[in-house]
């Protein structure tokens, strides 16, 4: 089943929160998805072995970080157990004390409306308060394994 949810590319994201006791946490994800326009609501799943649970779970808030094909080595490092993620990101705090970073291509600063626990997840569903994109090539998931996308070729007329 891991192989064929590969089929499907993704972006890449970096979900962070401000924990209890102050500090961050954040990690690679790619279960990011839009659930609603009206109201704005987006949501992900979290691994309930994730050492990050407690701290989402009690998080007001969740700011989620779309990476930038140029951030790939910050994908890893979120993505590695003991790593020290958080060291020397160039960032600023969104709402509830969620780290914004700098260089993403855009950012959900999300309220945590419901987490639910489904199987070996826990499905978060944030009410999008504010968001902002910049320019630049979104970094992708496919297979397995980083990659860049590449425009599809254009329409051939008649
Ligand atoms: C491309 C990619 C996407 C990932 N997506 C998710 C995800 O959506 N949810 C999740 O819980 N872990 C996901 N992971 C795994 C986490 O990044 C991380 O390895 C895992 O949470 C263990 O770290 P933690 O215990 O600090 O959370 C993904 C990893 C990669 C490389």
């Amino acid at each position: 089943m891991r192989e064929c949810l590969g089929t499907f590319a993704t972006g890449v994201a970096i979900i962070t929160a401000q924990a209890q006791g102050g500090g961050f946490v954040g990690l690679t994800a790619n279960s990011f998805n839009s659930l609603s326009l009206t109201p704005p609501l987006v949501l992900w799943s979290l691994g309930t072995r994730s050492a990050n649970l407690e701290a989402f779970l009690c998080a007001s808030h969740f700011s989620v970080n779309v990476l930038s094909a140029a951030q790939v080595e910050l994908a890893r490092r979120f993505s590695r157990q003991g790593a020290n993620r958080f060291a020397g990101v160039p960032l600023h705090e969104g709402l509830g004390g969620a780290p914004l970073i700098d260089g993403a291509i855009g950012w959900f600063e999300c309220e945590t409306q419901a987490h639910s626990r489904q199987g070996d997840h826990v499905l978060f569903i944030g009410e999008v308060r504010r968001c902002a994109r910049a320019p630049g090539n979104g970094l992708v998931f496919h297979h397995g394994s980083y990659r860049v996308a590449d425009a599809a070729p254009p329409e051939q007329s008649a």
